[in-house]
């Protein structure tokens, strides 16, 4: 990976590091080649398409580039034609909807900020307690953008929900080879959450991504956002939103996305759908392996604040001694509400240090624990970030 054949001293300038006597590694900065969508992503697997990207590329920006925004797709990207598109609105509503996208398009648009994460983030460190099931992700599957579309609130409104709304399903176009069916990507949230209005709504329909158009890997022509929650609970090529007394009987809330410790019926009945995220965080550099010598070492990494509007990262930290001494980071990126927080730390290894570990605290009293309890999903775990290294 030294495309341009520089000695390591040479690539350690160019990384915009500090020369070798101050003991400091950079994030090189590799550049690969965009797929033919776009993306820049090491791919676990490609059809559907599921895809992270590199965790020193993850923490470049702020923003994260579309081309560096995870994937998670449970079947391939459905072909929809914007011409014959339009999103229904059914249920218990006195007015039922259809919407083309011009009429979509008469609504006031909002603009937010918002980190979408997968609750299979970090899911392959269970593996040592035993194999979980899914998408074998490493710390990638996160990613903040710039989202623009409709309040879903104000979609409701127009639809006008009737007394009896408690939840608001969301159904894809997608088509999903399940067992013996083929079934769409679907989920629900709470009616109080989808009514909340004001500049960051509960959910919004988003037609745009990063200033662009959505595309056909995030769920062009439309999707929802919902700031807060676990990823699965923003769908994508949404094309049915339909309001119930109960919660989505699709499979992706009935079933999935809770934390159980069998595959057993009586586990997946007791265990509630998984909506909003904790806090969870990550060192991005250096990667996890280096060699480094002892003395200073720059490092970086990203923290998601647990999904509540006022939740703020308040503390993180680094140990170079297996969790016996803290250095504290320091943030680098814009503290937003519903959005992860950069930052970076340089601390001193030592011959002794074989890992560094990371955790963090948020203004809501979140905290990442030292373990997690295994699932056999391997969701939602955000115990203390141990990244191997050593130290020569
Ligand atoms: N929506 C549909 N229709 N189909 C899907 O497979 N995957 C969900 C969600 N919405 C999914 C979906 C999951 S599990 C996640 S984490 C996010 O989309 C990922 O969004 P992204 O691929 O735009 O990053």
């Amino acid at each position: 990976l030294n495309p341009y054949n520089l000695s390591r001293r040479e690539l350690l300038i160019a990384g915009g590091g500090i020369a070798v006597t101050n003991l400091s590694i950079p994030a090189l900065a590799v550049e690969t080649t965009p797929d033919k969508l776009g993306k820049d992503l090491i791919f676990r697997t490609t059809d559907p398409r599921n895809g992270e990207p590199e965790l020193s590329n993850l923490v470049k920006s702020w923003v994260t580039p579309t081309k560096h925004f995870y994937v998670r797709s449970h079947a391939p990207n459905p072909q929809i034609d914007v011409n014959k598109f339009s999103l229904t609105v059914e249920g218990k509503v006195r007015t039922p909807l259809t919407l083309t996208m011009n009429q979509l398009s008469q609504l006031p648009r909002h603009h937010l900020t918002a980190t979408l994460t997968c609750a299979g983030n970090r899911r392959v460190e269970f593996n040592s307690e035993g194999k979980v099931g899914g998408v074998q992700w490493a710390a990638g599957p996160i990613g903040n953008a710039k989202w623009s579309g409709f309040a879903l609130a104000d979609v409701l409104k127009k639809a006008e929900i009737l007394e009896e709304a408690r939840h608001v399903w969301f159904e894809g176009l997608d088509e999903i080879q399940r067992t013996n069916v083929v079934i769409p990507f679907g989920g629900s949230i709470p009616i109080e959450k989808a009514m909340i209005t004001g500049p960051i709504p509960g959910a919004v329909l988003a037609d745009q991504m990063n200033e662009q158009p959505l595309s056909p890997d995030h769920g062009y022509p439309l999707r929802t956002i919902v700031p807060g929650y676990v990823g699965a609970r923003s769908v994508k090529w949404l094309g049915k939103i339909v309001v119930s007394d109960k919660p989505s009987p699709n499979h992706y809330l009935a079933a999935a996305y809770k934390l159980v410790k069998k595959t057993d019926p009586i586990d997946w009945t007791e265990s509630g759908p998984i909506y909003r995220y904790p806090i969870n965080g990550a060192i991005a550099t250096p990667d996890a392996g280096t060699v480094v010598p002892a003395g200073r070492l720059d490092i970086s990494g990203y923290v998601l604040p647990t999904g509540l509007r006022d939740s703020r990262a308040q503390r993180i930290e680094i140990s170079t001694d297996n969790g016996i001494n803290w250095t504290v980071a320091k943030t680098t990126g814009q503290d937003s509400a519903f959005c992860w927080q950069l930052w970076n730390a340089r601390v001193k290894v030592t011959s002794r240090t074989n890992s560094l570990i990371m955790r963090a605290f948020d203004s809501s009293g979140g905290f990442m624990p030292q373990r997690v309890p295994w699932n056999a999903k391997g969701y939602l775990q955000n115990s203390w970030y141990r990244l191997p290294i050593t130290v020569s």
